[in-house]
């Protein structure tokens, strides 16, 4: 008896790549003009038809707000101990990357993020004086394997950074906005430091420079490092 021929298999589906997300962090001082460059790259990368998505930190969730009042306006804050602070901000970065930042880079979207692990490791690391293991490792269970592809720094002498957090229109400085100099200048170095030691992720700029002209600068840098 003839066997029954085997059903025809079904054509290959051609596959298309799967379009990569892209994370682009942004550290630096108070009063370094994170927000105002994330606004100028996301609307260079919207122009070139990308999807984009900025977020901050601490917050950008509804849970990760409630933690960020806790970090920065509780009446009670300056009782808060380092470790608690760490963790909190861990805590808030945890619903972030689960919430927002992994779900779209899943689907293609670049996501620009106002502060990431590198303000645990600098802030409460280095300004704070925790131990760098326990703080690497809390920033590692908090984001798994989400780390940035680029990470820009807008780096600003401590002095124009203080002058700027008192020049802000909105009310009162916040808890971290009361640290004295030497709390900044230990941000400052930290990050120049952290650069220095990881060169094909960060990318720091002088950002005293004219808005304009530091815009033009990370746009380029974008360009180049992800190709977009
Ligand atoms: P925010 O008002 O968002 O300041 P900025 O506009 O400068 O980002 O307050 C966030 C503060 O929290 C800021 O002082 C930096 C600090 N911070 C840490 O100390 N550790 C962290 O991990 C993060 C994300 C922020």
């Amino acid at each position: 008896m003839k066997k029954p021929k085997k059903p025809a298999r079904p054509a290959a589906r051609a596959r298309t790549p799967a379009p990569r997300g892209v994370l682009i962090s942004f550290e630096g001082s108070e009063g370094s003009g994170k927000s105002t460059q994330i606004a100028h790259l996301a609307e260079h990368l919207q122009l070139v038809g990308r999807a984009v998505v900025s977020t901050r930190e601490p917050g950008g969730t509804e849970i990760g707000e409630q933690v960020r009042n806790i970090i920065v306006h509780n009446s009670r804050g300056d009782e808060m101990c380092a470790e608690t602070e760490l963790l909190l901000f861990a805590a808030s970065r945890a619903q972030l990357v689960r919430e927002i930042i992994a779900p779209n880079l899943l689907k293609g979207v670049i996501v620009l993020c106002d502060r990431y692990i590198d303000s645990s490791t600098v802030y409460q690391g280095v300004a704070r004086n925790l131990s760098r293991d326990p703080v690497q490792q809390i920033n590692q269970f908090a984001v798994g394997n989400v780390l940035p592809d680029l990470t820009i720094v807008l780096d600003v002498p401590t002095g124009v950074s203080l002058s700027r957090i008192n020049q802000r229109a909105s009310d009162l400085p916040n808890r971290m906005e009361r640290e004295n100099i030497d709390f900044y200048k230990k941000v400052r170095d930290g990050y120049l430091v952290l650069a220095r030691s990881l060169p094909r992720r960060f990318f720091v700029v002088d950002g005293t420079l004219p808005e304009d002209k530091i815009c033009r600068l990370i746009w380029a840098e974008v360009k180049k490092r992800l190709g977009v």
